[in-house]
């Protein structure tokens, strides 16, 4: 079964859609939209205006317009398109929005400059980001526990990227956008009802993946077990819970 994101942000999802201000005329884009929870749920409120999904993952996109069709939404589009290079027009939407999708950008400035230009002057730009990895526990110390005893530091730090709000406010007003705001959000991410649930999606995820990928035979075992006791220690009667530090972002377009 496909992880599933929009369980997995239960809890924090009620903050990012506070911070929204959708109205009912809105033209809206949706950075990075994956599946398209997050693009739909603003196409019932831009009920008289427009909403675009965007992700540069095909699969995705498919799942998104499926389940958009599904929902009988009329006011959708979606296509496979790279957010930092995609030909939008100019001062093309109220509102540019985006869920954990804008830190895998490899050219921040080149993307955030676009999306500025396609941001109306007065338009605002909300975004949700993790904080760093080391106060995210389904991150720092997740993955150090599976680790264990191993020296080596985990590879991949993309989903940190916007964590520093002095270095993404910076680039944020270099790109067009001005008075920028940060909330803090502490509400735990949910991997599963129980242990053997959570074990399931969080093999599927980059972070633990890339981090077994090191280990063979025994010591994969090993650190798998590490995983299962860390997943047990989590556990509660809402499901299997761990930490979670995000910013919410919101900007305007100067
Ligand atoms: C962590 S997922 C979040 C998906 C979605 N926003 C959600 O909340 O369900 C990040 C998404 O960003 C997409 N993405 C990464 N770089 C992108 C880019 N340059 N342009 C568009 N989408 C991108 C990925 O394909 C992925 O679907």
């Amino acid at each position: 079964m496909a992880f599933d994101y929009d369980s997995e942000l239960r809890y924090l999802d009620p903050s990012f859609r506070a911070s929204l201000g959708i109205r009912s005329g809105d033209h809206v884009l949706d950075v990075g939209c994956g599946s398209g929870r997050t693009t739909r749920d603003a196409a019932r409120i831009a009920a008289e205006g427009r909403v675009v999904g965007v992700d540069v993952s095909q699969a995705r996109i498919e799942e998104a317009r499926e389940l958009a069709a599904a929902d009988g939404l009329r006011n959708v589009v979606f296509e496979v398109a790279d957010a930092q290079t995609h030909p939008f027009r100019d001062a093309e939407f109220d509102l540019v929005m985006s869920r954990f999708g804008t830190m895998f950008f490899t050219d921040p400035m080149a993307a955030f400059t676009n999306l500025a230009r396609s941001t109306t002057t007065g338009g605002r730009l909300v975004m949700t980001v993790w904080q760093e990895r080391a106060v995210n526990e389904w991150a720092g110390p997740l993955i150090d526990a599976i680790l264990g005893d191993s020296a080596e530091a985990p590879a991949d730090d993309s989903a940190f990227s916007l964590a520093d709000r002095e270095s993404t406010r910076s680039l944020l007003e270099s790109a067009g956008f001005g008075d920028v705001g940060f909330s803090d959000v502490s509400r735990p991410v949910w991997y599963g009802a129980d242990v053997d649930a959570a074990f399931d999606a969080v093999l599927q995820l980059r972070g633990p993946q890339e981090v077994l990928g090191r280990f063979t035979g025994a010591a994969l075992h090993r650190a798998m077990g590490r995983l299962r006791t860390q997943l047990a220690a989590h556990a509660t009667p809402e499901g299997v819970l761990f930490g979670s530090r995000a910013w919410i972002v919101v900007a305007r377009r100067r």
